[in-house]
């Protein structure tokens, strides 16, 4: 590795016999070859160890200045632009430069060290040094800097370490080791900003996918609106001109009498036709009495026309859900009991809504046909079958866990967890 030092002559040990020196020596390099090696174990461990971005940076530099044996360390990090370095990590002395932005254009060590892609180690005064720039007046007993390198060979920053009390008298071989140290953290941070980014698309999915639950929802709203308030009303007005006109004719022929009344009998079954729609669209009763009462009502319907017992358990603890979570819990707990009534046809079913310590459990269990989940899943045609996707997909994009359990003859599972946090608003006071 190519480096630039300037190093002084090392002192000449006068009392000591020739064996004795060498001995020596030797001892002392064995001992930095097994602090170089720790120093590489330390680091490579603490990377893995930390996710916190600013805890690990403190590491490293910890870690670096400790063994270079300098007492003030700066971590750069370039811009995307990459025309300016930011400090985003020091430690020790004024503590102030964190956060300062130094140009890349301009005369600084920083510079050199990013442009030339090479780490400078420099013992004493540097303006005495040809290849160093001209703006550099470091005047220290000795200080190092590293490009911080990404492969393949990629600089996104520089390690800087001073010492400001004695020369560290750093060997060519220490050098090497602070590199590859840069050269690590190089690439932690550039997962970590991999990471960094793939969390915030994650998360500008998640918030793409509530609004889009959201506008579905407030459409459905709308369209049961326009349905309640103009189809239906026009139904009504129609079949309510129907009752009208046989009272007005009562004496007409039998055949007309019974046309009529069949009439009637598919206008009352248009009207409850249109009112299941409409319930369907938007539970309103949502709105008006929240997620419990809706769910009673809702069941109690469905048990009486499926002559189901329905065991119902409804214990949130107080929590309050978000608007849109209640729906979601409804239509997934809707599809699930709807599948029960059309294909289970179990003698009993259980609905509950849950509160566990982190999570949300809802589940829907019927004792009754059950059915062989992997087989069904790819024997539906297109657009077939949506149900237990349908209700798969609402449960994932409240971040919850779907999960369905059936054995033929042993009756279905429907279970759903959802994080607490993805899914509630604020505490009732008064639970
Ligand atoms: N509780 C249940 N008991 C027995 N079989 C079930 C149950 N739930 C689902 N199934 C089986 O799984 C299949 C898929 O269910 P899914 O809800 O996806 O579709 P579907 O109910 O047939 O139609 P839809 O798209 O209208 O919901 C069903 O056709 C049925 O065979
Ligand atoms: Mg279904």
């Amino acid at each position: 590795m190519p480096v630039s030092a300037l190093r002084p002559s090392p002192p000449p040990h006068s009392t000591e016999t020739t064996s004795e020196g060498s001995f020596r020596a030797l001892f002392e390099a064995e001992q930095r070859k097994s602090q170089r090696l720790r120093a590489l174990v330390a680091l490579g461990t603490a990377l893995a160890a930390t996710l916190d971005l600013d805890e690990l940076l403190d590491k490293a530099l910890t870690l670096a200045l400790e063994f270079s044996g300098h007492d003030q360390g700066s971590l750069m990090l370039l811009a995307p632009e990459r025309k300016s370095l930011t400090v985003q990590a020091a430690v020790g002395g004024d503590l102030s430069r964190l956060h300062s932005v130094i140009p890349v254009a301009g005369g600084s060590v920083a510079s050199w060290v990013l442009r030339r892609k090479r780490p400078l180690y420099l013992e004493g005064r540097a303006e005495s040094l040809t290849h160093v720039p001209r703006a550099y007046s470091k005047d220290l007993p000795s200080s190092i800097s590293l490009p911080l390198l990404k492969p393949p060979r990629q600089a996104i920053g520089v390690v800087s370490l001073n010492a400001t009390r004695q020369a560290a008298h750093l060997s060519p071989d220490d050098i090497e080791v602070l590199q590859i140290m840069a050269n690590q953290l190089a690439i932690a941070l550039d997962n970590a900003d991999l990471y960094r980014r793939l969390q915030i698309k994650e998360q500008q999915l998640q918030e793409a996918a509530t609004r889009l639950v959201h506008a579905q929802e407030e459409e459905r709203r709308r369209v049961a609106y326009d349905i309640h308030d103009g189809l239906a009303q026009m139904l009504v007005g129609t079949y309510q001109r129907l009752q009208a006109f046989q009272g007005r004719r009562p004496g007409r022929a039998r055949e007309a009498k019974e046309e009529l009344s069949g009439l009637q009998d598919q206008f009352r079954r248009s009207l409850e036709e249109v009112r299941r729609v409409i319930a369907d669209l938007r539970p309103s009763s949502l709105d008006d009495f929240g997620l419990e009462r809706s769910l009673q009502q809702y069941l109690a319907e469905a048990g009486r026309e499926a002559g189901w017992s329905v065991q119902f358990t409804f214990a949130t603890g107080g929590l309050v859900l978000l608007p849109h979570c209640e729906a979601t819990i409804f239509r997934i707990l809707q599809e699930a009991v709807s599948n029960a009534r059309k294909h289970a046809h179990s003698p009993r079913l259980l609905v509950k809504v849950a509160r566990r310590a982190h999570h949300l459990v809802i589940e829907v269990r019927d004792w009754g046909n059950g059915f062989d989940v992997d087989t069904s899943r790819h024997a539906a045609g297109p657009g077939q079958r949506v149900g237990l996707m349908g209700m798969a997909e609402r449960a994932t994009v409240m971040g919850g866990a779907f999960q369905i359990k059936s054995q033929p003859g042993k009756g279905t599972q429907v279970m759903v967890r959802f994080p607490l946090e993805a899914i509630a608003g604020l505490e009732r006071k008064n639970p």
